[in-house]
This record gives structure tokens, C-alpha cells and sequence, in this order.
């Protein structure tokens, strides 16, 4: 019999719990919990296996006390750290989340170097560059979550405007996980239907704003925390496609390593998925306008990696 896959998750917070839920309720993955509140983490787990109970396969579930228990996770998710709140930018948390990351790592890299990273804690682009040098993990082995869940978002906004073609909208989106990224208009489609036979310029600009703005408008609404479904959802979404070696191409933040032209810098772009994490990634060819937003989402990241190299890797 095949080993039951093992996934962990750092953080019981709302994404990192509902993440848990959504993978205890779809897959047949073991999945252990950690939170600095073990009680809470153990609450949930407790719930979340009685709900399992409902129906006919019980999920396998755990609490992480100590750090061995990573041992053995196939992939690790890392949702921990503060969320945004009202007027906070995802950049205000860059030192505070660094250093709950850079203590998670220490654990990982003792206990579970084999596994792939999943990050979902902001600045992103930013946690996964520290977790890159905190664990000194080959680059395919850490990844983030954001161009899923902001794909999702203009596709929402989109559908919103179409009032058709549920489940058909295509709508990735590139860069850092910033006000600046970058939603890829021209590669959208419905089914194969180019958005731009569909919606005028100006229906088209409005998308983008209110994808790039879809963040902060949750977290306005919400007031004491930020979006959690749909990231956990897209998070679920990445972590499936790793563990079952899918090769689909979804939208991840990774390493450049002078793909794209750049260097030493962590954005999202396309990329295949697989057992290793990242598997390939994609080189779209932008044209003169996707290429400098782009380069302007990029240079966004690197002045928070800088920030991170001179003032926090002394
Ligand atoms: C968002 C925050 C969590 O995009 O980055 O909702």
C-alpha cells in the first residue's frame, strides 16, 4: 500500500485552519497542525476530525508539539505570522513576519529537509526569499502562494462584469504580491475567447485596478484581519498539484535565477508543479508595457530584499 502523504501547517490562524479543513475534507493526506496557542491548534484538530466523521473516511490528523514531529511531511505549508490590517500595507510586516519565518526555518531545515515550502505569510515574495536563505533549500523546493488567489480574484471580477461562462475565465496574474502586480489582460480568455473581444479598454482597466485593490478592499470590509477563504482555497489548490506530481502550470512566486532577466529576486510567474516544487518555469513573452510593470512588481520585491539584506542578514 502506498504511504499516506504527510502535510504540514504552520500557523492555525484563519487561512492556516481553513486550509487544514479544506484538505482534511478533499484528500486522503495526513495533515499535522502547529500554532504558538497548542490548545487552539488542538481544538481545532479535534473539530475538524469529528467533522470528518460525518462522513465516510476519517481524515488522519495531528497536533505538531514539538518540532520532530515535522518529520516525515512530504510539503509544509507556512501560514504564520501577523495579517494586514486596516491601512496596513502586506510591506509593514516585512521584519516582524521575517523573524517568525526565519524560527520556523530553523525547525524545517533540523527536522524535514527533504520537504517542499509552501509559503503564504506577506510580504510573500519577500517571507519566501528569507525562508530561501534561512533553510539554504535548493530553489524548487520553496514556493509561494499569491498569483492563484489573485488570478482568482480577476476572474471574479471579470465574471462579474460577463455575467457568463462560469468556471471558463483564464485570468493569470505576474509579479510580487503587491499593489503593483501585474493582471495579464492580454492573456485572458474565456475559453479561448480573448477578453478583449468581450470587454471595452476602460471594462478591462477597471478589472485590473480592483484586482490589484481586491486585497485591501476585503481587509477594509473584514477590519480585523484580511482574506482567508479564497487564499486558503488557492493554497489547497498548489499544495494538491505538488503532492499528486499534476504538472499543471498555476501562477507561484519563486526564485528568478535570470529567467525573466532578473536575479537574486523572488516573483510570481507561471510555473509547472510537481512532486520537486517547482518543476519549470514558464517564460512568458510580455510585451513593452507587461514588461515594465513587471519590472516595476520586481524592483518592488527587491527593495524589501534589499531592506531584509542590509538590516536583518547581518
Ligand atoms: C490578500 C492578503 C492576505 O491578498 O495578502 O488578501
Amino acid at each position: 500500500m502506498e504511504r499516506v502523504k504527510k502535510v504540514g501547517i504552520i500557523g492555525a490562524g484563519h487561512v492556516g485552519s481553513t486550509l487544514a479543513f479544506i484538505l482534511s475534507s478533499s484528500t486522503p493526506y495526513e495533515i499535522v497542525l502547529q500554532d504558538k496557542d497548542k490548545d487552539r491548534a488542538r481544538g481545532m484538530l479535534l473539530d475538524m476530525f469529528q467533522a470528518s466523521c460525518i462522513g465516510t473516511k476519517f481524515t488522519k490528523l495531528g497536533v505538531i508539539t514539538n518540532p520532530k514531529d515535522l518529520k516525515g511531511c512530504d510539503l509544509i505549508v507556512i501560514a504564520a505570522g501577523s495579517p494586514r490590517l486596516p491601512g496596513m500595507s502586506r510591506n509593514d510586516l516585512l521584519f516582524a513576519n521575517a523573524k517568525v519565518i526565519s524560527e520556523i526555518c530553523k525547525d524545517i531545515k533540523e527536522n524535514s529537509p527533504e520537504s517542499i515550502l509552501l509559503l503564504v505569510t506577506n510580504p510573500l515574495d519577500a517571507m519566501v526569499y528569507t525562508a530561501l536563505k534561512e533553510t539554504g533549500f535548493k530553489n524548487n523546493q520553496i514556493l509561494g502562494m499569491a498569483g492563484v488567489l489573485d488570478s482568482a480574484r480577476m476572474a471574479s471580477f471579470i465574471y462579474e462584469k460577463l455575467q457568463c461562462a462560469q468556471g471558463q475565465i483564464v485570468a493569470p496574474v505576474m509579479g510580487g504580491h503587491g499593489d503593483d502586480m501585474v493582471p495579464l489582460a492580454r492573456f485572458s480568455s474565456v475559453n479561448g475567447v480573448p477578453l478583449s473581444e468581450l470587454l471595452s479598454e476602460q471594462e478591462i482597466e477597471e478589472v485590473v485596478l480592483r484586482t490589484r485593490n481586491a486585497g485591501a478592499e476585503i481587509v477594509s470590509c473584514l477590519k480585523k484581519g484580511s482574506a482567508y477563504f479564497a487564499p486558503a482555497r488557492a493554497t489547497a489548490e498548489m499544495v494538491i498539484a505538488i503532492m499528486s506530481d499534476s504538472h499543471k502550470i498555476l501562477p507561484s512566486a519563486v526564485y528568478l535565477n535570470g529567467e525573466y532577466g532578473y536575479r537574486d529576486v523572488v516573483a510570481g510567474v507561471p510555473v509547472e508543479l510537481g512532486r520537486n516544487g517547482v518543476e519549470r518555469i514558464v517564460e512568458l513573452t510580455l510585451n513593452e508595457k507587461e514588461s515594465s510593470q513587471f519590472a516595476n512588481s520586481v524592483n518592488s520585491v527587491k527593495t524589501l530584499i534589499d531592506e531584509l539584506n542590509s538590516n536583518y542578514f547581518k
